[in-house]
This record gives structure tokens, C-alpha cells and sequence, in this order.
């Protein structure tokens, strides 16, 4: 397998989120986010990690010149909503506009392609204390958060994504991740179709701003169950159920699918936040739907049919020959299928895998990151995408998760993402992986 295999046009990125890398959290105007609060109130591991980040705010000239100097030519970051709209209803904070004009601009210069993402979960802390997703006013804000990155790097920015895995913002509220801890499922069901309203009226919105030729898309997490391909209808029914809540109800709507409420009971919850015309408001086909990839479910025979997926990450599975450092079970096939799964679904034309990538515990020895176990998780998923892409599914991009070290969420420091290592005792040091050389030497044209 070489790069070239992909073709010309293929785009070969690396991705982030602004709060996992910036750092700068209260710098020029910037408001806290969700995220910050989550900190401050020790829910994240090490405390207030997220303040300085990665110090990507004030290191990115030397993030983007690495970037390039491993081959890629695009990057994928998001823009943080309270360093743009401080605390979400009030005017554009023009110092932050500024922060993101730098590093488009320096990506550019670069010869890096920019790929924004409009929302990647930092809420400003004061719209989820005014209910948050929980209520329908809180996307005209969001609407109007995409509306201002439009205007401000639409001339700049060709390729938008609106809302990051709105599937895995439904988790932290499921368990009360950022507010009070409890299970609420019936809340997290009506937040899920706010976040699939506003992301449509954000589209819509931008789509009337953009210039000619820009192109919108989503990015969604896919967690297809396994076995992929099941023979026996109990087991189907089952993984019918998992995908729906997994997959299904935050693409189908957009695609005009409406709720795939057979598939799934529970989905039922939804129903008193669903008012008339909310089906058509949700439905916007996309440019492109990104796809991100972690890896499965596995089905277990728990009895409870419609959960047996959700304690599946930390069972014992023979079949499992690896996981990540937060327990997901590595299984480069599952990328294929997820292919296969959006290769025509009516939420868009195009694909790109806009996430992939394995959070290990590296560490340093003799200044050197030894990590070929990601490099084979890396070169068995491009095999998955090459796979699909030679059976006709419409994928044109690969976007590595992450390009360097960051916050991962509330797992802290712990989990290691990047090609790039980041030295947190030693400034902030950037450190290239063996995995950044061999993408470098793979991008180049070497053989995988
Ligand atoms: C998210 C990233 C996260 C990564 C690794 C994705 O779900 O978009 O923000 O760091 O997975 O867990």
C-alpha cells in the first residue's frame, strides 16, 4: 500500500478541538466553557489540565511548520465557541476571531489546507447553566456562532464541519458528565434532537453566507456493534437497536430519515421535544459527512438487549487483541463497515474519515517515542479505507486523530493521541513518534 494507492486528490490531515490543544483559557476574552468549569470542579483527571493545554495559542506557528513537515496538507482544529462569542448571546469577541485568523492564515502560508469544525462541545459555561442543550432556545446561538465563522473565514476556509459527535456530547450528558452526576436518559433524548435541529439551521445558515464551491459537512462518530454482518435475525434486531442509538439518530434526520423509532423503543423518550415541523427543520444534506472511527461494540449475550452494548468496551473479549489506553478494543475491519454503512446515505455524497487514531501510554526513552504498535493501528486502518475506497465508497480524505499529544477530555494528560509527543515536564516540548517519521516516510511515497 502506498499513499499514491488513495489518489491525487485524497486529503491527508491531522485533527484537533480547540479545547484539547489551546490552552489560553481565559486569555483575550475568551469565557469558560463547559469544559473549563469541569476542571475547575475536579471532574477531569490533573485537575485544571485543560487551561494551558497544549499551549497550541501561543505555539501554533511551530505546530503548523511541523504539520507540514511531516507531509500533511490539511488541518483539521476547531474553533472554541466562548473564545469567539464569550458567554454565547453576546457581540463577537474580535480578539479571538483574530487568534484563528492567525492560524488559518499560517496554515495557508504553509500550503496547508484549513478544515474548520464550528462547535467541537465547549459550550460556553453560561448557556449550559441556562439549560444548555436541554432547551430549543439554545440554537439560535449556536446558529448564529456558525453564522460568525462564516462571515469571518468563509473567504479563508473552503472545507466546515458543524458539529463534532454530537453522539459522544449525548454521552457526557447521559451521566451527568459537566453538571450534576446522575442517568438521564429522557433529558440526554431531547438534547440529542436540539443538537440535530441546530446543526441543520447551522448549515442552512452558513450555506447562505459561504461562497460557491465551500464545502459543509458534520463529523459523527460511528460505533457499529459487532459481528458487522450478523446471519440470525435475534442478533440483527439487537445491533439494529445499539446503531440506532449510536448512529442512527444523529444522521438519519439530517438525510430527511426522520427518528428510526422502530429500531429502538427507548427513542420513544423523544417524542414530547419533537413539535411540528421539527423533521423538516432537521433534515440538511451535507457536502460531506465526516466519519470517525475508534472502534466497536461487541454484543454480548446480556439479557438486556437494548444496553448489552454499553458495558461491552470493558468486557473481556477474546476476539480483542488490543486496546487503547481507555479500554476501546482496537479492530481496523470496523472501518470498512462504517464505510460501507454512509457509502450512500441521503445525509451526503461524499466522505471523509475525519478521526482515527490509537491513545496509548507513550512514553520516552533515550528521546525517542517507540510506538509501532499505533503505526499498526494507523497502517491496518488506511488498508480498511483503501478496501472501500477500491469498492466504490466515495471517501476522499484521512484525517489523523491527533497531530499531537492533548486533553483528552476527562482522561487528563493520560491517553497519548499524537504523532507528535508532548513533553508536559519539559515546557511543552514537541517530540516527532516513530509514528510521525513513518506517516512522513509513507506520505513521501514509501511502502506501508
Ligand atoms: C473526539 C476527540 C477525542 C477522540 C479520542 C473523538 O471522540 O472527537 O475529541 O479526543 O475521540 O477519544
Amino acid at each position: 500500500m502506498r499513499a499514491a494507492d488513495f489518489g491525487t486528490d485524497f486529503t491527508w490531515g491531522v485533527a484537533s478541538a480547540a479545547w484539547q490543544v489551546e490552552g489560553a483559557w481565559d486569555l483575550h476574552g475568551k469565557r469558560p466553557s463547559v469544559w473549563d468549569e469541569a476542571g475547575r470542579r475536579g471532574r477531569i483527571a490533573g485537575g485544571r489540565v485543560g487551561d494551558d493545554a497544549i499551549d497550541f495559542y501561543h505555539r501554533y506557528p511551530e505546530d503548523i511548520a511541523l504539520i507540514k513537515e511531516l507531509g500533511f496538507g490539511a488541518n483539521r482544529f476547531s474553533i472554541s465557541w466562548p473564545r469567539i462569542m464569550g458567554d454565547g448571546d453576546g457581540p463577537p469577541n474580535q480578539k479571538g476571531i483574530d487568534f484563528y485568523h492567525r492560524v488559518i492564515d499560517a496554515c495557508l502560508e504553509a500550503g496547508i489546507e484549513p478544515w474548520a469544525t464550528v462547535h467541537h462541545w465547549d459550550m460556553p459555561q453560561a448557556l449550559y447553566a441556562k439549560g444548555g442543550w436541554g432547551q430549543r432556545a439554545v440554537i439560535e446561538p449556536f446558529a448564529r456562532l456558525a453564522e460568525v465563522c462564516a462571515d469571518a473565514f468563509g473567504d479563508k476556509v473552503k472545507h466546515w464541519m458543524v458539529f463534532n459527535e454530537p453522539a459522544s456530547v449525548a454521552s457526557h450528558l447521559l451521566i451527568g458528565g459537566y453538571g450534576r452526576r446522575g442517568l438521564y436518559p429522557r433529558h440526554t433524548l431531547r438534547c440529542v434532537h436540539h443538537m440535530n435541529l441546530a446543526t441543520a439551521e447551522a448549515g442552512r445558515r452558513m450555506r447562505a453566507i459561504l461562497p460557491a464551491g465551500s464545502q459543509i459537512g458534520t463529523t459523527n462518530i460511528i460505533t457499529l456493534a459487532r459481528p458487522y454482518e450478523p446471519t440470525d435475525e435475534r442478533t440483527r434486531r439487537r445491533k439494529a437497536a445499539i446503531e440506532a442509538l449510536t448512529s442512527d439518530m444523529f444522521i438519519d434526520p439530517a438525510g430527511g430519515l426522520g427518528y428510526p423509532f422502530e429500531k429502538n423503543r427507548l427513542l420513544r423518550w423523544m417524542e414530547p421535544a419533537i413539535l411540528d415541523g421539527d423533521l423538516e427543520a432537521a433534515t440538511f444534506r451535507f457536502d460531506f459527512m465526516g466519519l470517525q472511527y475508534y472502534g466497536p461494540l461487541v454484543l454480548k449475550p446480556t439479557g438486556i438487549p437494548l444496553v448489552g452494548a454499553i458495558p461491552s468496551f470493558s468486557l473481556p473479549d477474546p476476539e480483542v487483541k488490543l486496546r487503547s489506553d481507555i479500554g476501546i478494543p482496537a479492530d481496523p475491519e470496523g472501518l470498512y463497515h462504517v464505510l460501507r454503512r454512509y457509502a450512500a446515505h441521503p445525509a451526503a455524497d461524499r466522505l471523509h474519515v475525519t478521526e482515527s487514531g490509537l491513545g496509548l501510554r507513550d512514553r520516552v526513552h533515550d528521546g525517542e517515542i517507540h510506538d509501532d504498535v499505533r503505526i499498526w493501528y494507523v497502517r491496518e486502518h488506511l488498508r480498511s479505507v483503501l478496501r472501500a475506497k477500491q469498492e466504490g465508497v466515495p471517501v476522499d480524505g484521512f484525517f489523523h486523530w491527533s497531530y499531537a499529544d492533548n486533553i483528552e477530555w476527562f482522561f487528563g494528560r493520560r491517553p497519548r493521541f499524537g504523532l507528535v509527543y508532548v513533553d508536559y515536564d519539559d515546557g511543552f516540548r514537541r517530540i516527532p513518534k516513530q509514528s510521525a517519521r513513518w506517516f512522513q516516510g509513507f506520505l513521501a511515497g514509501a511502502e506501508a
